[in-house]
């Protein structure tokens, strides 16, 4: 057998050990952490961990606009994926919770300009989203990466829910992964100083 049928046969076994499911509430204090570490320039991890566990994703679980997905190996959560399914569900979570943000943002205030960009981004993407499922989030633990765990995932569940879906991302290595996955560019996106690439899977 050829080495590099070998070594796809390896990658296949490795990953049959990966299970993929829906988040429950006791997921979330570990999602927050693979969150907040591996989105670290992100805003949403800047308000922390409390915010994440308590406040965000609790009402992202509630919401029937999005789903949040994990991978587990042996009980242990590797990394997670939520699925915006109307492209909207973000958003609307984002700004229920004002009241929070604001609370917070105030206790830091000098930590968050250098997100004025983004939080200006997030009332123009509000009027720009929408309509087509949306990858917002996803992260792999870091020591896991590279291993073919988030092409897995993000496979699996495009394939589960069998609808078109875009992605946007500032980031160049994640561009990157989206293309090898069969994502095609169709544009950017401009939100205040940050610009978007946007990718689509038919
Ligand atoms: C991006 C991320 C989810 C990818 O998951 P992963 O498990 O590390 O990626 P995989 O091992 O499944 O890679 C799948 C394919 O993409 C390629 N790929 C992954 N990262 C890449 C990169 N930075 N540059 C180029 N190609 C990359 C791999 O080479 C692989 O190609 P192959 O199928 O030909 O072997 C993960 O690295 C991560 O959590 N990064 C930090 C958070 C982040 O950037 N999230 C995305 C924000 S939109």
């Amino acid at each position: 057998m050829a080495v590099a049928q070998f070594g796809k046969l390896v990658k296949a076994e490795f990953l049959m050990n990966f299970n993929i499911k829906q988040a429950q509430y006791s997921d979330l204090p570990i999602i927050a952490d693979i969150h907040i570490n591996e989105l670290k320039g992100d805003l949403l991890p800047f308000f922390g961990k409390v915010f994440l566990c308590e406040y965000f994703y609790p009402l992202l679980l509630k919401s029937n606009e999005c789903d949040i997905y994990v991978v587990s190996h042996d009980g242990e959560i590797s990394g997670f994926m939520v699925m915006d399914i109307t492209g909207r569900g973000v958003q609307k979570v984002t700004s229920c919770l004002y009241k929070e943000l604001i609370t917070l943002g105030l206790m830091n205030i000098f930590g968050l300009i250098k997100f004025i960009p983004q939080i200006i981004s997030m009332f123009i993407s509000s009027r720009q989203s929408g309509e087509i499922m949306e990858i917002a989030f996803i992260a792999i633990k870091y020591n896991l990466q590279g291993q073919g765990i988030g092409k897995y995932m993000v496979n699996h569940v495009i394939e589960l829910l069998s609808l078109p879906c875009v992605v946007k991302t500032s980031k160049n290595s994640a561009k990157h992964f989206y293309e090898k996955l069969g994502f095609i560019p169709i544009g950017k996106e401009y939100r205040g100083l940050r610009c978007l690439n946007v990718l689509r899977h038919y």
